[in-house]
């Protein structure tokens, strides 16, 4: 599926996001529109020139991220680059990171996936990657929870992911209640 192009709020500044980025973990289960997902996954991986560099810097300019989205109606990859989503699971594993109360109100899950082979710094790269989602989250009237606190294993396995590549972390993104 083609997303559209992300248009992000130019007004709000670099300080605005900074002081109010947050965790929420107060949901009011408002899914994300099209258009509201396509600009957090830029913000989060997307390419920001044409070359197809990306939004984060990556270590020796290593794409060994992957980002997925988990909604209600599957699972998706992010390709920064096509400024696609493709469908790699179609089943609802929303379940899978319910461990906490506040995650049955929350309507989609980041998951950052990436390279654990020597050299690779696929970890750090997906720090980077979630705080620009906070930053974006903070001003764009959207709430966010960067979350570890699940099975990475057994979402590693529903992903299909190879042995090279492990789940890194996951972030809960939706409307505040
Ligand atoms: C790598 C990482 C993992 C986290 N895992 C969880 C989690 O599983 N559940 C949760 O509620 N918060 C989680 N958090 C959010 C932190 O608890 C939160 O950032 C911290 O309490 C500071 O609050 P603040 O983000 O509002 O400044 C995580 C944060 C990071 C960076």
């Amino acid at each position: 599926m083609n997303l559209p192009e992300p248009k992000i709020n130019e007004k709000p500044s670099l300080y605005e996001a900074l002081k109010t980025r947050k965790s929420v973990r107060s949901f009011n289960g408002k899914a994300l529109d099209v258009q509201t997902l396509s600009n957090v996954l830029w913000a989060a991986y997307g390419a920001n020139r044409a070359d197809g560099r990306r939004t984060i810097p990556t270590a020796r300019n290593q794409k060994d991220l992957s980002v997925y989205v988990a909604d209600g109606n599957g699972v998706f990859l992010y390709d920064g680059e096509k400024n696609t989503l493709d469908k790699v699971l179609n089943k609802n594993i929303l379940e899978m990171f319910a461990s906490q109360p506040f995650m049955k109100d929350v309507p989609t899950v980041l998951i950052y996936t990436g390279s654990q082979e020597e050299h690779h710094y696929s970890i750090m790269h997906a720090g980077s990657a979630y705080q620009n989602v906070e930053l974006y989250a903070a001003t764009n009237g959207l709430g966010c929870v960067v979350r570890a606190l699940f099975d990475k294993e057994a979402v590693a396995k529903e992903l299909g992911l190879p042995a090279s590549e492990q789940v890194i972390v996951s972030q809960a993104i939706g409307y505040e209640k």
